[in-house]
């Protein structure tokens, strides 16, 4: 018995009334009467669903976790969060991350739970699960769903998105069939589990490690790969250690670990999309982080990782060649070794036991496989509370680029205009789009990484700078601007923005500029305002979003949000 009353044993230890209710409806699951004596009692926060590959196999993954509490000596008691399934939400699932945040917040504070397991892994689960949970503070771990194993196609690997976007291209320029296209579909996504490329879902995944809120490997290990049942296992186990210990998330997610995860974006070439959940997460716990420190501590960060889409390999590849800690092991003392992780054990202890198997996978520090590959944060006229771009996964000739803007007011009118053969477009345009941050569309879709004019791709170009208030997929490359804030929507400079206008981007340099005199701004301002369109939503979760989300350089968290909450227990319910 604890020295105080568990959260568990303030519903499971009472011997009156409200004790009888809390243990008899939960018996009736088939709990025996001995498992109330003050045994740790660990929820496992399960995002399964049939909607995706990504999380369809997290029932079977949850019973690993299971058998681990149980020999531990702990309780496990499995409940659902909402899944959100990236390639099918609609309008975008970012739209739903900070939903998915408060149903694990709430769900973890009301239950009589000591611990959480949290399972997931589609892009948006991880950070909505995280930030959750960081806002109720109990000991808490990651385990994720786990990469799919290599796409196949034709005798070669494919990687999901990645090879999406430049099979759609081909498509475009005619140079690959429809039915080639269509036949790709089935050998891109081949088993459970997450998107194989460093995408989004990946990118998170490395960062839960280098955060160090889930055991080590738990990045790389595939979905079907049976490791990752002995680490959902050996989790289960772990969890109920930490709860003895009272070790919680805000002890593991300091300064120092945000910094490691940014380092760690940077070696692996991460998605864009780690920049606002990071942010968001930091909000919840109270750690002070600010968009230049991406740009700040990854500047000297070569790329290690050869993994599309800034390379060329998938993660099964990054599984086999080390995974995370071999990548921690190459970051040397700029890591931050002294870090605690859920494992008990400090990051440097565990890059101390890793091993690179595979120097085509990852690099040394001394001979990367690319320069510095962090996010640069730009700043200007046009980006007053800054904007984002990806430069290894940019074309180095355009990182610094003057041209004229090619505007679209809305996804619908690029989509209505990209393919006129009389648009006036050339290769130096700059393409711009508005509409798209997170109160304007809502919930900034990932958009930003627009398809190319048809008649230039044509022409044999395969690049162009785009810049807009949205986000770009992980698996997505080009020189392509995203999170312009403030977005259009609410009144940002973009908004201003109108076709021929001359843009300057200095990548080095770090600004974006709108070459515009300010009294012709300020006319345009007003005429904006005049035209300024209603409210796209009057009720329901979209409602509350747009009324209080906050900015990309914010995290996109919902005002009210940004914080903790905390693990007391309320009154009671009877
Ligand atoms: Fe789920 Fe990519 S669609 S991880």
């Amino acid at each position: 018995m604890a020295d105080k009353p568990s959260r568990s044993q303030k519903n499971f230890g009472k011997l009156d009334r409200d004790g009888f209710i809390h243990r008899s409806w939960i018996k009736g699951t088939g709990l025996p009467e001995h498992v109330f004596d003050g045994r740790p009692v660990i929820g496992i926060c399960n995002t399964w669903s049939e909607l995706v590959t990504c999380q369809f196999h997290l029932r079977d993954l949850a019973e690993y976790v299971k058998r681990g509490v149980w020999e531990a000596g702990g309780v496990p008691i499995e409940f659902p969060a909402m899944s959100l399934p990236e390639t099918q939400m609609r309008p975008t699932a970012m739209l739903f991350r900070n939903l998915l945040a408060m149903e694990v917040e709430e769900s973890i504070r009301a239950n009589p739970i000591d611990g959480v397991v949290l399972l997931g892994g589609c892009d948006k689960t991880t950070p909505g699960q995280l930030m959750g949970a960081a806002s109720v503070d109990l000991p808490t771990m990651v385990v994720s769903s786990g990469p799919m194993l290599n796409g196949k196609f034709r005798g070669r690997d494919i990687g999901s998105g990645t090879d999406v976007w430049r099979f759609s291209e081909s498509v475009r320029a005619g140079e690959m069939s429809l039915a080639d296209f269509l036949g790709a579909e089935a050998g891109m996504s081949r088993s459970h589990g997450t998107c194989n490329t460093m995408g989004t879902a990946s990118t998170m995944a490395s960062l839960v490690e280098a955060l160090g809120v889930s055991l080590p490997n738990n990045a790389a290990l595939p979905g079907v790969d049976a490791r990752r049942k002995t680490l959902a296992h050996l989790t289960g186990n772990r969890i109920v250690e930490l709860v003895k210990q009272d070790v919680r998330l805000s002890q593991i997610l300091t300064r120092e670990a945000f910094e490691n995860a940014i380092l760690m974006h940077a070696a692996i070439g991460g998605s864009t999309n780690a920049v606002v959940h990071l942010l968001a997460l930091a909000g919840r716990v109270g750690v002070p982080l600010s968009l230049e420190d991406f740009d700040r501590i990854g500047r000297d960060v070569p790329l290690l990782v050869n993994l599309m889409p800034s390379g060329q390999f998938l993660m099964e590849d990054f599984c086999y060649a080390g995974g995370c800690p071999a990548v921690m092991k190459e970051l040397g003392a700029v890591f931050g070794r002294e870090a605690l992780t859920v494992s008990g054990f400090t990051q440097g202890a565990i890059a101390e036991a890793a091993e690179v198997w595979n120097r085509e996978v990852i690099a040394t520090r001394e001979s990367p496989f690319g320069p510095s590959s962090g996010v640069w944060v730009l700043r200007g006229n046009l980006c007053p509370d800054g904007a984002i771009l990806k430069p290894s996964a940019a074309s180095p000739d355009l990182l610094s680029h003057r041209g004229r803007a090619v505007v679209f007011e809305t996804i619908e009118d690029y989509h209505a205009r990209i393919d006129d053969p009389d648009l006036q477009v050339d290769a130096t345009s700059v393409l711009v789009l508005k509409g798209c941050g997170p109160a304007g569309y809502p919930g900034m879709p990932e958009v930003g990484n627009m398809a190319l004019p048809p008649k230039l791709l044509a022409q044999g170009v395969r690049d162009m700078v785009r810049i807009s208030d949205a986000r770009m997929s992980g698996t997505a490359y080009g020189t392509v601007i995203l999170h312009v804030a403030p977005e259009a929507h609410v009144g940002g400079p973009l908004a201003l923005v109108r076709d021929g206008d001359e843009i300057v981007l200095d990548g080095p340099g770090r600004t974006l500029d709108l070459i515009v005199d300010a009294a012709e701004l300020a006319r345009r301002r007003t005429a904006w305002e005049a035209l300024r369109p209603p409210p796209a939503y009057s009720r329901g979760w979209a409602k509350l979003y747009v009324d209080t989300v906050l900015q990309a350089d914010r995290g996109v968290d919902l005002d009210f949000l940004v914080g903790r909450s905390s693990a007391d227990v309320t009154r009671e319910s009877h």
